[in-house]
């Protein structure tokens, strides 16, 4: 399959994910969640941080789309619903949509975003500091801040825009920030796989990796989590 082939989802858009969604993809329990601090970036428009929080976790969300007013947020967050929905459209193999033409996760993703706004315009507002606006490769961390970073839906799914260089200094970044980093899914968004994966591995010195095989939470065949965690 040629890249011009594929079906590729187009410029970056902001998703929303919900918390149990995180549980799948990421292959973690709620009470591993518990244990410590936990990073989310890309947290796009997902309920995950916010749904943490009110079971007695601490997490913080990192994404460039935090610097938005709240209004300009929820327009763009509605634009990448529309986004992915009309993508999603053009391939009936790999998307559910019901008898009215509502893809499976539509409504499930408003209902995140709703939850994931309502909790960004309290920060906005209070200054809690759950949602910090920062663009990989660099975050505003100190070094081993977070015992666990997940990062879904940018690294891999947008390997048409993003370099092996920007891959491998988010990989690196993410590693520095927290203890543990899981990564999903392993593929782009067209579902061929990351080809730069084992050159990825191979250039991370000093780290052990461990490729996972998870429900695929948006296609079924996006099934698969990488973790890393420094070698002991
Ligand atoms: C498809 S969303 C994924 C959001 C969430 N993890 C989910 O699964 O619903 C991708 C997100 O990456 C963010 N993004 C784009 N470039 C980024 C960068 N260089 N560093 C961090 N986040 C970035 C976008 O703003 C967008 O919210």
């Amino acid at each position: 399959m040629t890249q011009e082939s594929r079906s590729l989802v187009g410029p970056v858009l902001i998703s929303s994910r919900t918390f149990g969604n995180y549980l799948d993809q990421f292959a973690v329990t709620e009470a591993e969640l518990l244990a410590g601090l936990v990073l989310d970036c890309p947290g796009g428009a997902s309920e995950f941080a916010a749904e943490l929080r009110a079971r007695g976790g601490r997490a913080v969300s990192v994404d460039p789309s935090y610097e938005l007013p709240v209004d300009t947020l929820a327009e763009r967050i509605d634009a990448g619903r529309t986004q992915a929905t009309e993508w999603a459209r053009t391939q009936p193999d790999r998307f559910f949509f019901d008898e009215n033409g509502v893809w499976e996760h539509s409504p499930v993703w408003e209902r995140s975003a709703r939850t994931f706004l309502a909790d960004f315009a309290r920060d906005k507002a209070e200054g809690t500091g759950h949602y910090r606006a920062a663009l990989l490769p660099e975050l505003p961390f100190a070094d081993d801040s977070f015992a666990l970073a997940v990062s879904g839906f940018l690294l891999f799914t947008y390997a048409d825009q993003f370099d092996y260089a920007f891959h491998l200094a988010a990989v690196r970044e993410l590693l520095r920030v927290a203890t543990e980093v899981r990564l999903h899914p392993l593929n782009d968004s067209s579902g061929a796989p990351y080809e730069d994966l084992e050159r990825l591995l191979a250039d991370l010195d000093g780290v052990s990796a461990r490729v996972l095989t998870v429900p695929g939470t948006t296609d079924p065949g996006e099934n698969q989590t990488l973790v890393l965690a420094p070698q002991l």
